[in-house]
């Protein structure tokens, strides 16, 4: 059994989408055992602690990036954490946060990446024109959303959308594909080769039916 950690610094709906589905049992091999925060007002931290998960807030004040990091990654190694899901945190992880958990980190980023990296990506989005839009969970490397991408997910984008009815079509779909690749993840069926993640044991025929994404098993 994996032990996850969620970082996360506000609403938390990613975490629960996570949290229902490993409480319902679509993700088996994995349990969040704690969830951090750099904002002590997080809804995400209520949540923990409704579900009886260590709920921490490490205060970020007069400390630099990495002098942040290196507090949260002792903590995180203290509590033998295997995998680290960040969930609406509104921190760039330092080179030494990176490194420390090598390949273990993933993020969900509301764009389909490569475009539309940082912040205010769905009114990026918008701006151009997209004629679709969509999430993207990633293993997180040391450049801002830049790391290999494991799952995607496609909505459309309507001419009278703005930026809030895009989030929320593109929400719904991020609630589907994270706990879909935490569920590869902890079943060890991701792997990495040449700065791309394959899935094992998918096969074409199968790929449609499988990806929550697409419209196949909505995972939770
Ligand atoms: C999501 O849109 C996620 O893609 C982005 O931040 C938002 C977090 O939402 N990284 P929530 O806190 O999970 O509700």
């Amino acid at each position: 059994m994996y032990r996850l950690a969620v970082l996360l610094s506000g609403r938390g709906s990613n975490f629960e989408a996570i949290l229902k589905a490993i409480e319902s049992g679509f993700i088996t091999n994995g349990k969040i055992t704690v969830v951090v925060s750099d904002n002590r007002q997080a809804r995400g931290l209520e949540i923990a602690r409704k579900h009886n998960i260590e709920a921490v807030f490490f205060d970020p004040k007069g400390k630099s990036r990495e002098e942040y990091d290196r507090v949260v990654v002792d903590y995180l190694k203290q509590r033998d954490v295997d995998f680290v899901l960040l969930a609406g945190y509104m921190r760039i992880l330092s080179e030494f946060f990176v490194r420390s958990f090598k390949n273990r980190i993933l993020n969900i980023h509301p764009a389909l990446l490569p475009s539309f990296k940082g912040l205010h990506a769905q009114k990026q989005a918008l701006e151009k024109g997209v004629k679709v839009a969509g999430a993207t969970v990633h293993f997180v490397t040391e450049n801002l959303d830049d790391g290999p991408i494991i799952v995607q997910s496609v909505v459309p984008v309507f001419d009278d959308d703005n930026e809030e009815s895009l989030s929320k079509r593109i929400l719904k779909t991020e609630h589907k594909i994270y706990p879909y690749a935490v569920k590869l993840l902890v079943e060890g069926k991701l792997s990495l080769k040449d700065g791309k993640v394959y899935i094992k044991d998918t096969k074409k025929e199968e790929f449609f039916v499988s990806n929550p994404a697409i419209g196949g098993s909505d995972g939770v």
